[in-house]
């Protein structure tokens, strides 16, 4: 009995399997009903009593040993052939990764920052919860103006001189940034605005803007054309042309509104221009005197030119889409048109 054990436990030292298969005969041959092992138990029965303790605890380790090796060529093969065998093919493509994308808002966003900032602007913030005197009374609106009727603006709070308000405009970051940061001021202001309006393919009740100011001495109209032209160029296209409109803003003065040349038709005429053309982009013009003084800048030492723009009519120009609803709906047919919209 002595030297079957021993012949066992070398045997095993050695034993290697390639399949499965193998590795169930092996367990049989060893463990199973008429296997070596199991003969060996067998006939401790006949082992005389003074020996019994001896074989006893020789049997045990070998039957240890013996499971412990089954268990680690079982082990061994079973991660060769996952690896290399008939079940998997590497070769195949691997299971699709859905990608999440960027908000088209957020990509128009983005964009028009990237574009500011490459002309050496910075990107300022503010509340959105603001008060009348930074929505209106600083930017020169007059006392009675409609803007500041119940019409077009949530009031947040109400009955007294400076009510809280959820700003209908960017153009309230101008003012905090005029009154904390020193001079010149090159800056555009991303932010979302609210006005109580009825939703329709062409307004909501929320939507994004971007404010730009610059302000330092020597700050002439010309320099408010060249930027906004740079702009256009930069953001639909190298031919893309504009024009200005005069207008009227409170606060600035002259004010003017700028169309950029149809990106379709390229100045034929189509449905997306109605015939004309041209695209209205923004509204812009030099600061108001009022509006720097009451910031504490000196008006006849300091000029500087304002625009305002809405993201999502840049949005709907660049990507022809004519339903504003559709930026707020979150339609996962509609954002998945913009997986392949890189962020520049
Ligand atoms: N705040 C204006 C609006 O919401 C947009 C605007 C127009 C901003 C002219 C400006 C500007 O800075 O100069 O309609």
């Amino acid at each position: 009995m002595k030297e079957d054990i021993e012949r066992i436990l070398s045997e095993l030292a050695g034993l290697k399997c390639q399949t499965e298969k193998e590795v169930e005969e092996a367990r049989v041959r060893l463990l199973g009903k008429k296997g070596e092992v199991t003969k060996l138990f067998e006939d401790f029965r006949t082992v005389s009593p003074e020996l019994k303790r001896e074989f006893g605890q020789k049997l045990n380790l070998l039957k240890k040993a013996v499971t412990e090796k089954l268990e680690e060529l079982k082990g061994s093969v079973a991660s060769s052939s996952s690896a290399g065998g008939k079940k998997e093919d590497a070769t195949l493509p691997g299971d699709p990764m859905t990608l999440g994308s960027r908000h088209p808002v957020s990509i128009a966003r983005q964009e028009i920052i990237n574009i500011f900032r490459k002309f050496g602007y910075d990107v300022a913030e503010g509340p959105e919860i603001e008060d009348d005197y930074h929505v209106f009374e600083a930017l020169n609106f007059p006392p009675n103006h409609p803007a500041r009727d119940m019409q077009d603006t949530f009031f947040v709070s109400t009955g007294h001189p400076n009510p809280l308000l959820l700003r209908t405009h960017t153009s309230s970051v101008q003012v905090r940034t005029m009154e904390k940061q020193s001079l010149p001021i090159r800056v555009v202001c991303p932010g979302r605005v609210f006005r109580n309006e009825a939703i329709s393919a062409r307004a909501h009740c929320i939507f994004h803007q971007i404010e730009g100011l610059y302000v330092d001495e020597n700050v002439t109209f010309a320099d408010l054309k060249q930027a906004i032209l740079l702009f256009a160029r930069e953001m639909f296209g190298a031919e893309t042309e504009i024009r200005m409109r005069p207008s009227y803003f409170p606060f600035t003065e002259p004010s003017a509104e700028v169309d950029v040349s149809c990106n379709i038709c390229h100045g034929k005429g189509c449905n997306i221009c109605k015939g004309t053309g041209w695209l209205e982009i923004l509204g812009c013009g030099m600061v108001d005197p009022n509006v720097l003084e009451a910031s504490g800048i000196d008006s006849h030492k300091y000029s500087g030119f304002a625009f305002g723009m809405g993201v999502e009519r840049i949005a709907m120009l660049k990507w022809q889409v004519n339903d504003l609803r559709h930026y707020f709906e979150n339609d996962m047919r509609f954002l998945k048109e913009f997986n392949t919209c890189v962020e520049v």
